[in-house]
């Protein structure tokens, strides 16, 4: 049987995150701040407050978040391989780490990863 996965399984590429960081400077940072670490017009999207609100949940549900509310101010407008980026660009400001296969474009796949506060 599979073991479960978790946001600290090395489940994004660096490539991927990379991509991600050019997305939120341009369509998340005005709001979010500077590597989201939080501005006038958005919460912070790094730090234990982040992350212990999305403890329990799966990527999917964070990916699907962004999809449907992001940005705040243009919701629904974000392209899905945009959003899977700027998801795995969040991981790792939080310091989860990349491995060597990108995160899955597939909201299934992508439900099936865990996101945990703290390192298991
Ligand atoms: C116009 C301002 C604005 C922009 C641009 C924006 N956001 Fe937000 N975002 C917000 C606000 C305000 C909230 C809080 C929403 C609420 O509580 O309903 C939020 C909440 C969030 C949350 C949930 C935070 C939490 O603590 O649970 C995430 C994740 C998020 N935004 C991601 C993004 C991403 C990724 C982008 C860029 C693609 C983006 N946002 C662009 C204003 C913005």
């Amino acid at each position: 049987m599979a073991q479960p996965q978790t946001v600290w399984g090395g489940i994004y590429s660096e490539t991927q995150a990379f991509r991600g960081e050019k997305v939120a400077d341009t369509m998340c940072s005005g709001c979010h701040g500077a590597g989201l670490a939080g501005g006038d017009s958005g919460p912070k999207l790094v730090g234990d407050d982040f992350l212990s609100a999305w403890n329990a949940t799966s990527v999917g549900d964070l990916y699907g978040y962004i999809l449907e509310k992001m940005p705040h101010d243009a919701p629904g407008t974000l392209k899905p391989e945009d959003v899977v980026s700027v998801t795995a660009y969040i991981l790792s400001v939080n310091n989860m780490p990349s491995g060597r296969q990108a995160l899955p474009t597939e909201p299934e796949a992508l439900s099936q990863i865990t996101i945990l506060a703290a390192k298991p």
